[in-house]
């Protein structure tokens, strides 16, 4: 019988994530599996919050991968903190943003949204109007206000900073997503203000997909232990989650994934290795040498300069040129995977990650030097 696995090569994974994987995060992950309440792998829990909580720069008890990817995440900040009829706030200029909407309304949220276009930031001083309106037809605060730090679908970065400050004064919970943005760039969770964030493995901590680090601030938690109905979704109550990850006596809710959290412990050790400061730097400098090189082959970015994520690149498709044949010969001819644009921006621009592991001048090289070849 043939065996499929015996014939993958490594690929460099240029695309929205997953990204490249370290060699000593795949040697963490085939380390021997232990029991989920065994006491060494408690300790190695132990060692993952405190990691997280070091990198995302916050006091949070509640601070914990939760078991799915960066989706499961999402639902669960969304699931434990809204109940029917909540009154919820989506600022949206993407993907991630109107998979945000789309989660809150499954739930019975009263959801009000605020767009930006695709490619640009959500405006702080837009997100001000919105907040006064509410206030001005003498409605309570929104139960939370969400927004996607790193937009992966267009290459925005969107101003946290000054959003949460504003959302802060009206009394709602800040909820962020942070799938794209964690180990690339800095989170400062207690600093901003941040009540809810959720993360995923597989694009800047290079780890690969399947886990989701959440962190909640003590507000957040008080919201949720003093919900009036039970969270709908039994697999990712916190209720229940928390006496798992804390506590002197462990309760088992769900069999742990004990490998990927030897590869996330891995991941994590290793960009505390590196240097936090080092690692975003190397993502910035990473950045500036593809976007030159690029500007150099005539290619343009979709995003102003201020802008700019530095870990997800969305390049302008030129006119007459094939997108699809570009990716397709990256891949078969070079082993380099690039990404589509996704909805509005399908056809029209490339989507080039730099994330975490991938973001070495090496591989900025290789794909440049492919990419004069191809077109
Ligand atoms: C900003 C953002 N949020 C959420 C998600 C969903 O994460 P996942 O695909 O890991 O479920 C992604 C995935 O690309 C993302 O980029």
């Amino acid at each position: 019988m043939n065996n499929m696995l015996n014939d993958l090569q490594e690929v460099i994974l240029m695309g929205p994530g997953p990204s490249c994987v370290p060699d000593d995060v795949y040697t963490a992950m085939s380390k021997y599996t232990l029991g989920h309440m065994d006491g060494e792998f408690i300790r190695i829990m132990d060692a993952i919050k405190s990691m997280l909580q070091q990198l995302l720069h916050t006091d949070n008890k509640l601070t914990i991968p939760v078991s799915g990817t960066g989706s499961a995440g999402m639902e669960t900040c969304f699931v434990n903190l809204i109940e029917r009829g909540d009154p919820v706030l989506i600022l949206k200029n993407g993907v991630f943003g109107n998979r945000m909407e789309d989660v809150a309304s499954r739930l019975g949220a009263e959801v009000e949204t605020l767009e930006s276009e695709w490619g640009t930031p959500i405006i702080a001083d837009k997100v001000r109007q919105a907040l006064q309106k509410r206030s001005d037809n003498g409605k309570g605060p929104f139960k939370f206000v969400a927004i996607v730090h790193a937009e992966t679908s267009t290459g925005v970065k969107n101003p946290i900073e000054e959003i949460g400050r504003l959302v802060h004064e009206t009394g709602a919970l800040f909820l962020v997503d942070a799938v794209t943005s964690f180990g690339g760039l800095s989170l400062e969770v207690d600093k901003l203000g941040i009540d809810a964030l959720y993360s995923g493995t597989q694009k800047c901590l290079s780890c690969p997909p399947g886990l989701s680090p959440v962190t909640f601030s003590a507000e957040a938690v008080e919201t949720i232990q003093s919900r009036r109905t039970k969270v709908p979704n039994w697999y990712l109550d916190m209720n229940m989650i928390i006496n798992y990850w804390s506590g002197a006596t462990r309760v088992y809710h769900h069999t742990a994934p004990i490998n990927m959290l030897y590869g996330l412990y891995q991941a994590l050790y290793l960009i505390l290795e590196e240097g936090e400061d080092n690692v975003y730097a190397r993502h910035r400098q990473t950045h500036e040498l593809l976007v030159s090189e690029l500007d150099s082959l005539g290619l343009k970015m979709l995003v102003e300069p201020e802008y700019r994520l530095p870990m997800l690149n969305a390049v302008v498709v030129p006119d007459g040129v094939d997108e699809a044949r570009v990716r397709k010969e990256l891949r078969e001819t070079y082993r380099i995977e690039i990404g589509a644009g996704l909805g509005a921006l399908a056809g029209k621009v490339f989507r080039i990650g730099l994330m975490g592991h991938t973001a070495r001048k090496e591989n900025v090289d290789k794909l440049v030097s492919a990419l004069k070849k191809i077109l």
